[in-house]
């Protein structure tokens, strides 16, 4: 049996049962060297309290750094006996400093404020790491897009043909939420950087503990202003499960796409042999893996975020065990995208587009009549007639089986007068992309200017 954190009030120790259920190292050992880090902090501010003297700081510090290498090599590590990675690193601690030294440590400290100011510590450093790797895959799009230069493609909605876009625009419209959910990650820290540490288990601490000190030396802005909000709250947590949840949504929506695409049907995208697999029976088979485990691991992020909300709900103030629930689900969204994220950039880096087909599909079904009723609309027909005329067109056309630009100037002008030839100036996909050029329209002069602007955004982040 190992040391426990507790006993003298206890006749035995746990049962099997309560302590197989109870036990949490398997997940959160990856916590230890913050623990480590934010021990030393608390050493040095029990020493600034007279609680410790120099030599004995010395001694705990020179222990916790024997034994912070030791968990790096992997020599010490948790043993089945070991709660959770408090319990382990006390008992690390004590076997190297002496259990009278070893045991001073815990003075002024709860494993409350002590996990809550963790897990903040980690996932800091976790966002940032992602935020780097959200960037690539922005990076990936901004490339594709300025590779597309002025192809056109056709736009949607509802999936029904809409209006032509420039391939760019559409990848970009991929590009800038991704860049909102680093600016999300950013703003979030703001939160995430005050420190629970010296809340104690939930009132705070009676031998003159310093918590502003202990927050800037774990490289937080400050402490909390209150110890039961310090030790309880996880909306922290709670917050950055959306916004890694948001992330992975993105990342499906971009997915989908790229497998509607990457269909014969489409045939809009090749993706690259790398970031394709096939299948074990049909030998022709070339499958867009990488985007259905995207959209299937968006799913799984949502669980992560809806679980540990449903834990918080109703859970009364200050601490409860329920709030160790809260790691298992957070540390698995942060591990689904550090491996899913490089995957889509690779594949999104990779896939080519095929400008071609695009531009053949972009002018069919009928794509151009917003453009017929926005030259009535320019030549002073009102826009509910406008609607009604080219309308009319689309209706003759489907009756015939051609296309708008088929119609003849006597099909036009009996349909209604006033659709004189002139009409037929619209009537081509550059026309079309070329006239939306006010301030985010699919203009190609506009995308220029928003692919600089793109540029310099993720550039900013
Ligand atoms: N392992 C716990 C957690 O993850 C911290 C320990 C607090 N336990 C307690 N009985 N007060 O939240």
């Amino acid at each position: 049996p190992g040391i426990s954190l507790w006993g003298g009030r206890f006749t035995g120790g746990p049962a099997q049962a309560l302590a197989a259920l109870s036990v949490s190292t398997h997940f959160d050992w990856r916590l230890a060297r913050y623990d480590i880090a934010g021990s030393r902090a608390h050493a040095r501010g029990l020493r600034r309290c007279g609680l410790l003297d120099d030599a004995q700081l010395a001694g705990m510090l020179g222990a916790l750094d024997a034994l912070e290498e030791e968990v790096i090599s992997g020599a010490f590590a948790p043993t089945p006996a070991d709660e959770d990675v408090h319990t382990a690193l006390e008992r690390g601690l004590i076997e190297r400093a002496g259990a009278d030294l070893g045991g001073r440590l815990r003075a002024g400290r709860s494993r409350n404020d002590q996990i809550a100011t963790l897990i903040r510590m980690y996932l800091r450093d976790q966002a940032r790491h992602l935020a780097g790797l959200v960037l690539d895959a922005v990076d990936a799009l901004i490339d594709q897009a300025a590779a597309a230069g002025e192809a056109i493609m056709p736009g949607r909605t509802h999936l029904q043909h809409a209006q032509p876009v420039l391939v760019a625009h559409h990848l970009l419209a991929h590009a800038w939420p991704l860049m909102r959910d680093v600016e999300r990650l950013e703003d979030w820290d703001t939160r995430a950087a005050v420190s629970p540490y010296g809340s104690g288990a939930l009132a705070g601490s009676t031998l003159g503990l310093d918590p502003d000190a202990v927050a800037a030396e774990l490289g937080f802005d400050s402490a909390v202003e209150n110890s039961i909000d310090g030790t309880s709250a996880r909306d922290v947590v709670a917050e950055l499960s959306f916004i890694l949840a948001m992330t992975a949504v993105d990342l499906s929506r971009l997915s989908e796409e790229i497998i509607i695409w990457s269909t014969k049907e489409f045939g809009f995208v090749t993706l690259d042999d790398a970031y394709s697999t096939g299948s074990s029976i049909m030998p022709q088979k070339k499958n867009p893996d990488v985007a259905e485990l995207a959209r299937g691991k968006a799913g799984r992020l949502i669980g992560d975020l809806t679980g540990l909300l449903a834990t918080l709900k109703a859970l009364p103030l200050a601490y409860a065990r329920d709030l160790q629930e809260d790691k298992e689900p957070v540390f698995d969204a942060v591990d689904t995208l550090a491996v899913l994220l490089p995957a889509v950039t690779g594949m999104v880096a990779t896939m080519r587009m095929n400008r071609e087909r695009m531009a053949e599909l972009a002018p069919q079904g009928f794509s151009l009549a917003t453009d017929v009723a926005e030259w009535l609309v320019r030549s002073g027909v009102p826009f509910r007639d406008a609607h009604e005329i080219s309308g009319a067109c689309v209706r003759a056309c489907e009756a015939r089986g051609i296309e708008l630009w088929e119609l003849t100037d006597e099909d036009f002008a009996g349909i209604d007068p006033r659709l004189a030839p002139g009409v037929r100036e619209v009537l081509s996909v550059e026309g079309s992309v070329a006239a939306r050029s006010g301030h985010g329209g699919t203009a190609p002069v506009r995308v220029v200017e928003q692919l600089v602007r793109a540029i310099e955004r993720s550039a900013q982040l």
